[in-house]
């Protein structure tokens, strides 16, 4: 393709991302297809010879458009917001356009060093200390894990350098809560801690946040049974219902033994951007390292997760590689990013954020969660105050766990109704919600926060909760479905 006929056709992809934009409100939420459906709709082969673009662009229409829920659809309240702002979408195309090669700050020093500012500039945001440094991962899970391996060679005292975990005497132990992410426990097997040495500490019942006693007397029996309390993973903000665990005390408790906070604000990271909501992140300027997520709440497209760590030296010597085809004469002054995470090559990704923040201006996006916040509390209080409706954990943020509760049901029985009607909104098109298991029962989260959710959408929701839900009670019960945990 020559420039000029990547002009012809990107004009055309513009206007249809545009138009596409301006469709997603009437669109069914939930994807349209069943499995199999998308690939069966593709030939078995590649094209030997170019197609016309218009090809491309109708089958954009006809096969992946079906193919995709709407996250970005007013009536989008699975899950977490996953906001793709189409001033960072613009940042994306840059990115790709500019089409830099990221493996060494010579490579691409632009690209670098526009991260190095643009990480910057959202630490202060964010009211954290200038102690820390950022760097752009591409999801929170590969976040923790990175800060995984940088707690366990602290542990081990560099220990990759030598027999690695095999040759400790001592195991090395992670404390979590069990409303952590199920990204925690999949980055302590990896980075080769092991399921039994990973410890899931008791959470308060009512808050649902890690008890931070717990945690002492779980790293008391460890330390009993000559096991080292390597690291503890606070989660501010859980998936299932946005608990905040106490990252003062934990980070005092984890102190005691020298291990390692990482703390988890995948979602919940984008209320720091609030002043006023600062309070529920009191401590974690003392942790070790943060991970949270612009590509959810805040906006910028995916994949712009952001890591943070105090100590980059450390951070640096678990991760350098250093062959000689890599180095140059400027090493010395640079920030290597190759060198703070698991990848080589990188992304332009800092020009998503770049874009986002310089297109929508902060104070935009402050408003833009100032108003999700006020769409949650508000149906919250419609919710408590109806008869038959629970309001299952509190709200700190944006996301109501909520359960509706018949008469006379209970159990199982309660379970299946809450599947059926949760599945019958998510079919109905009009909006689409995420069912989840809370002390084993089943619940549904509504996830307010896509960027186009207004309060009369969030208004129109809960009339569409309570009509469906009446439905199915005069139809006389539901049957559920097998569903999944999600975490
Ligand atoms: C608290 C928390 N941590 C981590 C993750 C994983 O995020 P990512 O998809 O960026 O890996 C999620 C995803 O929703 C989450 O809610």
């Amino acid at each position: 393709m020559t420039p000029e006929e990547f002009r012809r056709a990107g004009h055309e992809l513009i206007d249809w991302i545009a138009d596409h934009r301006t469709r997603v409100p009437d669109l069914p939420v939930a994807a349209q297809v069943r499995p199999g459906e998308v690939s069966a709709a593709l030939p078995r082969t590649a094209p030997e010879h170019p197609e016309p673009f218009a090809d491309v662009l109708a089958d954009l229409d006809r096969v992946v458009v079906p193919g995709v829920t709407q996250t970005q659809s007013p009536g989008f309240y699975g899950w977490f917001p996953s906001n793709a702002s189409l001033a960072s979408v613009l940042g994306d195309i840059a990115s790709g356009g500019v089409g830099a090669l990221g493996i060494t700050w010579q490579s691409a020093p632009a690209l670098t060093e526009v991260e190095q500012v643009v990480t910057d500039w959202l630490r202060d945001l964010c009211g954290l200390s200038t102690q820390w440094r950022g760097a752009i991962q591409d999801t929170a899970s590969t976040g923790c894990l990175v800060a995984m391996l940088a707690a366990r060679e602290r542990a081990s005292g560099g220990s990759e350098h030598g027999g690695g975990l095999q040759a400790l005497e001592a195991p090395l132990v992670v404390y979590t809560s069990p409303e952590a992410h199920s990204s925690v426990a999949k980055a302590a097997l990896l980075a080769g801690f092991g399921a039994d040495n990973l410890r899931y500490v008791e959470v308060d019942p009512v808050t649902r946040a890690m008890d931070p006693g717990a945690l002492r007397q779980a790293m008391a029996d460890d330390v009993a049974v000559g096991r080292v309390p390597a690291m503890v993973v606070a989660a501010v903000g859980t998936t299932g219902t946005t608990a905040m665990d106490p990252v003062p005390e934990i980070v005092a408790v984890a102190r005691e033994h020298g291990a390692w906070v990482h703390v988890d604000a995948a979602m919940a990271g984008s209320a720091m951007l609030l002043p006023e909501m600062r309070h529920l992140f009191a401590g974690v300027d003392d942790a070790d390292s943060l991970a949270w997520n612009p590509h959810k709440w805040m906006g910028t497209i995916l994949d712009t997760s952001l890591l943070y760590v105090r100590d980059v030296d450390h951070l640096v010597s678990v991760m350098s590689t250093t062959p000689s085809y890599l180095c140059a004469s400027t090493d010395a002054e640079v920030v290597q990013y190759k060198d703070w995470g698991i990848p080589l090559g990188r992304r332009f990704r800092a020009l998503k954020l770049w874009f986002h923040l310089r297109l929508d201006g902060v104070e935009a996006i402050r408003e833009r969660l100032r108003r999700d916040l006020d769409n949650a509390r508000w149906l919250a209080a419609q919710v408590e105050a109806e008869p038959g409706w629970r309001v299952l954990a509190p709200v700190p943020l944006q996301t109501v766990c909520v359960v509706h509760e018949p008469p006379g049901l209970t159990g199982d029985a309660l379970d299946a109704h809450t599947l059926a009607w949760v599945d019958a909104v998510n079919a109905g098109g009009r909006a689409y919600l995420g069912a989840s298991r809370l002390d084993g029962r089943w619940m549904v989260r509504v996830s307010v926060g896509a960027e186009a959710t207004e309060r009369p959408d969030v208004a129109a929701l809960w009339d569409l909760l309570r009509t469906t839900t009446a439905r199915l009670a005069a139809d006389g019960g539901a049957t559920g479905r097998p569903g999944t945990v999600m975490s």
